[in-house]
């Protein structure tokens, strides 16, 4: 196994950490390109060409599965590997079964992609893989469930870290959501059937929908959260009291929030006043994590004025904070029923993805790359600069979105005087092009931001590489 001759790194597989964290960056600039992409078919239309594998349609889950899974299925699959060696001070259960994690699961990706532009798709969100490809992401993550309880198992610390917790509940819960959400009877290598039909159907997909967010897109993240903002602090978390709290309450109550995303339709009633209730009292423990993370800074808040780790980790957190006030409040069917089926879900969408998800993992990436490969950063300077595109880039989206959707949602409830509908649709098409201009701009502007981080990190790894066995422990010497 190749492995940086120093340190500690010998007694850790870090390897496989290295080889994932090299995939989240270049996922991240592959998704975020073709975001960019999309923004700027919506805005201007005459970008899809007529060319069916390029039209917004197929582009938009090659988007969504490149930065989920690729991006921060990569980042998580990184840090999780990462830190359940460092808190439980053992080497991976196998390296062979971690590598073979890592070879599917990118294969994974490759083939999901492939299978959007294609036009294979089962018309799942975020689930759009058909039958062959879900058969190896079962495979891979029975694998990575195996790796990662192998370890925790082997520990030589009586303690499991609370970051530990929440990695568990994300590859415990995927497992399970992947599973049911799949159910479906091929009829050919490319199409299959599910098994469920209707108003269940819809069900089983916004379980699944929903608790891919609460689980791959928070839980997780709430892990890596864990166990880099104390580091980067260099003080203890706030309360672990807390974080036990906010984990059981966390888990427990996502689980039932999944029909928000299907108010007003032919669910069930009380299965919408359901889901709301739990996604309102979601707020408590959402909000719990995250003041939980921010008062961690307590005694190290001057930090932030020089480092740009613990600013992408704060303004994540800050993030995480606004899209779980944001959620609960789209929940209640009176507000859901003017943000549905316009921009402002988008609008939330991204302060999660790109204020809270992408900020977090650039935090966590920064921390690790030095420490994986050695080494010090190429340029402080460029990850300032980095951090100041992505902020502005994430401002720009939200706040174009915002506006895009209220407008649109009150103009296609607008009546005139004769009881009419005061706007065309194509109307309201209109009056949403500057937002969407703006909103490709922002994306722009974001993905400017990656394409320095990744130029930034290829060139730490090349000055690591170009030093002497032993790194600068040993051209220090
Ligand atoms: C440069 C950055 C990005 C740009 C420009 C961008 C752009 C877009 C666009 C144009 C859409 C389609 C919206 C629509 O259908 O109206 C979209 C959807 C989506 N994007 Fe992004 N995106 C970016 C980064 C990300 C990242 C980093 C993530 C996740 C970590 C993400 C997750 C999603 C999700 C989940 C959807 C589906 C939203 C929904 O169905 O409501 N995006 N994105
Ligand atoms: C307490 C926390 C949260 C609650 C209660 C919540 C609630 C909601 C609601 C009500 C919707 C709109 C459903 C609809 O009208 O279709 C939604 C959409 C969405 N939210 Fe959240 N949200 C929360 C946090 C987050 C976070 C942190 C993220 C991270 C990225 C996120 C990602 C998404 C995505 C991807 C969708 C779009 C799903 C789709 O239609 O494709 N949410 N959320």
């Amino acid at each position: 196994m190749a492995s940086v001759a120093i340190g500690s790194s010998e007694q850790y597989n870090y390897d496989i950490v290295r080889k994932f964290t090299i995939m989240a960056l270049i996922w991240g600039a592959v998704g975020m390109l073709v975001g960019v992409t999309i923004a700027s078919q919506l805005a201007w239309p005459f970008l899809n060409f007529d060319i069916p594998y390029i039209t917004f349609g197929r582009l938009r889950p090659v988007h969504t599965g490149a930065v989920i899974f690729g991006f921060g299925g990569s980042a998580l699959f990184a840090t999780s590997y990462y830190i359940v060696q460092r808190t439980c001070q053992t080497r991976l259960l196998s390296d062979g079964m971690a590598s073979f994690t890592f070879w599917g699961w990118q294969a994974i990706i490759v083939l999901a992609a492939l299978g959007d532009v294609m036009g294979y798709s089962q018309g799942r969100e975020y689930a759009e893989m058909e039958w062959p490809v879900d058969l190896l992401i079962t495979v891979v993550w029975v694998t990575y469930a195996i790796v990662y309880i192998g370890t925790i198992m082997k520990r030589k610390e009586p303690h499991i870290y609370v970051a530990n917790w929440f990695y568990l509940a994300f590859i415990l819960a995927t497992a399970l959501l992947h599973i049911f959400n799949n159910l479906a009877i091929p009829v050919s290598l490319t199409k299959s059937y599910p098994l469920f039909a209707g108003a269940q159907d819809a069900m089983t997909q916004w379980w699944y929908g929903h608790n891919a967010v609460g689980f791959f897109l928070t839980a997780a993240f709430l892990g890596m959260m864990y166990y880099f903002v104390p580091k980067q602090a260099g003080r203890p978390i706030y309360s672990y009291r807390l974080s036990i709290v906010h984990f059981w309450a966390l888990i427990f109550m996502y689980m039932w929030a999944g029909a928000h995303h299907l108010h007003w339709t032919a669910i069930p009633d009380w299965t919408s006043t359901l889901a709301a209730t739990f996604a309102i009292m979601l707020l408590m423990p959402s909000w719990g994590g995250m003041i939980n993370g921010i008062m961690t800074m307590s005694g190290a808040w001057d930090k932030l004025r020089t480092d740009p780790i613990m600013r992408f980790l704060i303004v994540a957190l800050s993030f995480y904070g606004m899209s779980t006030f944001e959620g609960p409040m789209m929940s209640l069917k009176d507000v859901n029923a003017l943000s549905h089926y316009t921009d402002w879900t988008v609008g939330h969408v991204h302060s999660g993805a790109l204020g809270w998800v992408a900020m977090i993992s650039f935090g966590a990436i920064y921390h690790m790359l030095p420490r994986l490969w050695d080494t010090q950063m190429h340029s402080i300077k460029l990850m300032n600069v980095h951090f100041w595109l992505a902020t502005i880039g994430t401002l720009m989206y939200i706040t174009a979105m915002w506006i895009s959707g209220i407008m649109q949602g009150l103009m296609w409830r607008a009546y005139d005087d004769y009881g009419n509908l005061q706007y065309s649709f194509a109307e309201s098409v209109a009056a949403m092009h500057p937002y969407y201009a703006m909103r490709a701009l922002g994306g722009a502007v974001f993905l400017t931001g990656m394409l320095l981080m990744l130029y930034n990190c290829f060139m730490t790894i090349r000055q690591a590489k170009s030093m002497p066995a032993g790194g600068l422990a040993a051209s220090a010497a």
